[in-house]
């Protein structure tokens, strides 16, 4: 089965890799694949094709010098403005590239080929890219939307376990915010669903993504909504600068249930909802105890947002599949956990 959707500039594309792949990049261009080492020899078929750059794994190596490095290449080979860059990888890979597209002789049209659960449903879509620099992540990057973004659902049969469940933290965040359906199929599914059915794997991806998409149309005409993208991410990256134990998804996963009781014992949603929101987490084998204690990570939290003002934007789950976004002073904030 094959389905597009527009997001701004892009069309999103479900399907076989291959087949759109060929369907959508244009035809008398010169492509040129950037990927990582691990996706390389992993697709060493559907690749060969193509002259690619391929970087090294890991957030280490999101930084200024690869994408330095990228640039050298992408002159060594002649790359001109009429070049065509594809990213296929996660999200270390899209962002990376669309960071240098962004940039390299002042744009390149592009495009990206997700191969990671969080890239499919999170990273690659909404034209946000960009690389860390010293310690702070994202910090230097630009807003430009790839051409096409291809969501082949089978490339994640081979992604490690663990960074299939970081991606299923955004997919149930996804579900929180906008889609009770989703969450029901998520209640109602085998929690295996990397390796079970592939209709089922599809859905959750097409209506995961769905959300982002829907969430940055509706910016688009209400500045702001973005925000509730950020569901559960203060608490997720306080923890995450405290701990390297704790990926990302596993992160996101406690911010969603930490910000479903502080909404329960501010009146806003119902304790009922919280147990399944906490349910649904633990089925998909998060572990929802706090890595560390509250004031440390009150206390990161706090230092992450006074670089802008004392206010802070928190997402509110209201219900499942239904949120809202209230500006609050970060004593507030605090005083939500104590
Ligand atoms: N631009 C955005 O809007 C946005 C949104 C969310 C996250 N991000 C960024 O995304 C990055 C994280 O992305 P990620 O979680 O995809 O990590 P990643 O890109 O590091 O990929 C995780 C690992 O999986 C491997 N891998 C990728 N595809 C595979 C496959 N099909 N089979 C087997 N292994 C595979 C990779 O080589 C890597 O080792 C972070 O840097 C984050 O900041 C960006």
């Amino acid at each position: 089965m094959e389905i597009e959707n527009k997001c701004g500039a892009s069309t999103i594309c479900f399907g076989n890799a291959l087949s759109l792949i060929y369907k959508h990049l244009p035809k008398y261009r010169r492509i040129i694949v950037i990927t990582d080492e691990n996706v390389a020899g992993r697709y060493r078929t559907l690749l060969r094709h193509f002259e690619q750059i391929v970087i090294g794994m890991g957030e280490d190596n999101k930084n200024l010098q690869t994408a330095m490095t990228i640039y050298e290449r992408l002159m060594e080979m002649g790359a001109d403005t009429h070049t065509y860059l594809l990213g296929v990888g996660g999200g270390i890979v899209t962002d990376i590239t669309g960071f240098v597209a962004a940039t390299y002789m002042r744009g390149l049209d592009f495009s990206f080929v997700p191969t990671t659960l969080l890239a499919q449903v999170d990273a690659s879509i909404g034209g946000k890219n960009g690389v860390n620099f010293h310690d702070y992540k994202n910090m230097v990057g630009t807003m430009r939307q790839p051409e096409f973004v291809i969501c082949d659902v089978m490339m994640l049969h081979s992604l490690p376990e663990r960074e299939f469940r970081a991606g299923m933290a955004e997919v149930i965040k996804s579900a929180i915010l906008r889609d009770p359906n989703l969450f029901e199929l998520l209640e109602r599914c085998d929690p295996d669903i990397q390796r079970g059915r592939v209709d089922v794997l599809f859905s959750v991806v097409l209506s995961a993504a769905s959300v982002k998409n829907v969430v940055l149309a509706e910016n688009e005409v209400e500045p702001g909504k973005r925000t509730l993208l950020n569901l559960g991410h203060t608490v997720a990256h306080a923890i995450e600068k405290l701990t390297h134990e704790v990926n990302h998804g596993e992160a996101v996963a406690i911010g969603l249930s930490a910000m479903s009781w502080v909404s329960v014992r501010r009146g806003k949603m119902e304790r009922a909802e919280a147990k399944r929101i906490d349910a649904l987490l633990t089925k998909f084998g998060f572990n929802l105890d706090m890595p560390a204690g509250i004031l440390a990570i009150l206390h990161e939290a706090r230092y992450d947002k006074k670089k802008f003002d004392d206010k802070i934007d928190i997402v509110f789950p209201e219900a499942v599949g239904r949120c809202v976004v209230e500006q609050i002073t970060f004593n507030e904030f605090e005083s939500m956990f104590l």
